[in-house]
């Protein structure tokens, strides 16, 4: 089949090479022309384990193809519709979506689009009820509600074999729609209403986010019980039915998806008139994480005199990933900056992103990239993990000590095994423990 994916961000290029690894022809478009001049030459334009080699493969067997032009797209009968649709003061942005769907389906009635985007409920039903005004179409429209549940750092692994697949419309053909995904068994395929599927993202997202809001309220309360969460944890995730997944107390989730949609459905709420508590104590407790951890770095640099220099490990908001957006390490990093620490800081891919966001700060000295995370360590009297990158767990405990000036470690993930860094003589502080 020939497919037009529009997007080459983290879910558009994702699901293009994904399409072509299930043996369709894909031609993938994105308004940013850099972006796709060096993905037409075998260049990632960020990281996702995966995606380089199967874009080399791709691009050498011709079936992905790259433009930037949106009209080239029309050549194809089905479109994948993956662009952003970002919160601007917590609202969603849909127009430049609701635009592109419309202009593909009033100049082709008979062609699929399907909506990858994560938009509110009745988005859908909004464009189809203004193609039916522009008298382009029935409503039998190929319109079809598609949400993504694709993780980043594992967006492969989860487009290629993933939990579910939902689709909201109107005479939905089933046959059709597995041909779209080959060798995905039956079972996997959900079928619903445009609104249906459209909510079914919004509370995945919020019900995932909410399991580790959960967590960090239970942390809270084993750092005033003097308890430790791990043992809570086991406690809890042995019972089937709440099982172990997103329940690893931390600094709180961050990315572009949980903080937006969270937002979104509190916007959706005031628009109707009505609260959902959930949500809001969901984020409410996420920001909290930040400051509590960030105070807890000031005392006790305050109560020990020391001189504000501190070392960062992880920047990204979760390993195998070098998104920065709504990064939990960024905020900790921020907040650090402002009671005027300085801070050196190492995170294993995301350099590049990390030096555009901070020029000012590096030009003043007050933040430094490492490359090698012991030599980052030099002259700092405490370590913070902010993000749980493997490879800072393949480095010795006893070398991290030796590294620093002062062995406080600030593990903002419980990364670290708390009793060995006793035993070594750091100071410990985790999160919840
Ligand atoms: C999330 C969802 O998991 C995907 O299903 C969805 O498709 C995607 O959003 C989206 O809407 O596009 P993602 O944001 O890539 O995926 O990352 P997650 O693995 O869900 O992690 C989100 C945040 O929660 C991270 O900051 C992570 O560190 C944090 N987290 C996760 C915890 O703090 N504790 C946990 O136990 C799990």
């Amino acid at each position: 089949m020939k497919i037009t994916v529009y997007g080459a961000g983290p879910i558009g290029l994702t699901t293009s090479l994904g399409l072509c690894q299930m043996g369709h022809q894909v031609l993938c478009i994105d308004i940013d022309q850099e972006k796709i001049t060096r993905l037409q030459e075998n260049t990632m334009p960020f990281y996702e384990p995966g995606l380089a080699s199967l874009l080399e493969a791709h691009l050498k067997n011709k079936s992905i193809q790259f433009s930037y032009h949106f009209s080239q797209g029309l050549e194809n009968s089905v479109h994948f519709i993956a662009i952003g649709t970002p919160n601007i003061k917590g609202i969603p942005q849909t127009s430049s979506l609701e635009k592109l769907t419309t202009d593909i389906l009033s100049a082709n009635p008979d062609h699929y689009v399907f909506i990858k985007s994560t938009v509110p409920p009745g988005t859908a039903e909004c464009i189809k009820k203004s193609l039916i005004s522009l008298k382009a179409l029935s409503s039998k429209v190929k319109l079809i509600s598609h949400p993504e549940f694709l993780r980043e750092g594992s967006a492969l692994q989860d487009f290629l074999k993933p939990d579910r697949l939902v689709f909201g419309g109107v005479d939905l053909n089933l046959e059709f729609l597995k041909s779209i995904y080959p060798g995905i068994a039956s079972d996997k395929f959900l079928l619903m209403s445009h609104s249906e599927a459209e909510l079914s993202k919004y509370l995945a997202n919020a019900y995932l986010a909410q399991r580790v809001s959960f967590i960090n309220q239970a942390a809270f309360l084993c750092e005033t019980f003097d308890a430790d969460i791990k043992f809570i944890k086991a406690a809890l995730t042995s019972d089937h039915r709440i099982g172990e997944k997103f329940l690893n107390p931390g600094l709180g989730f961050g990315g572009s998806c949980f903080p937006k949609d969270l937002q979104a459905l509190n916007f959706l709420a005031t628009t109707e008139n009505f609260e959902l508590p959930l949500v809001q104590s969901t984020l409410k407790i996420n920001d909290e994480q930040i400051h509590r951890f960030t105070e807890k770095i000031e005392s006790y640099f305050l109560a020990h005199q020391l001189k504000k220099k501190v070392c960062l490990w992880g920047l990204s908001f979760k390993p195998n990933t070098n998104d920065l957006r709504e990064s939990p390490a960024i905020k900790v990093l921020k907040n650090l900056l402002k009671l005027n620490y300085t801070v050196h800081v190492h995170d294993p891919v995301s350099k590049n992103e990390f030096l555009k966001l901070f020029s000012d700060q590096i030009t003043n000295n007050s933040v430094l990239f490492y490359k090698d995370p012991l030599k980052a360590l030099t002259d700092c009297n405490a370590l913070v993990l902010a993000t749980e990158w493997r490879e800072y767990k393949e480095i010795p405990l006893s070398s991290i000590f030796k590294n620093l000036s002062y062995a406080a470690l600030f593990d903002g993930r419980n990364h670290f095994d708390k009793a060995e860094a006793l035993k070594l003589g750091f100071y410990y502080a985790g999160v919840g423990r």
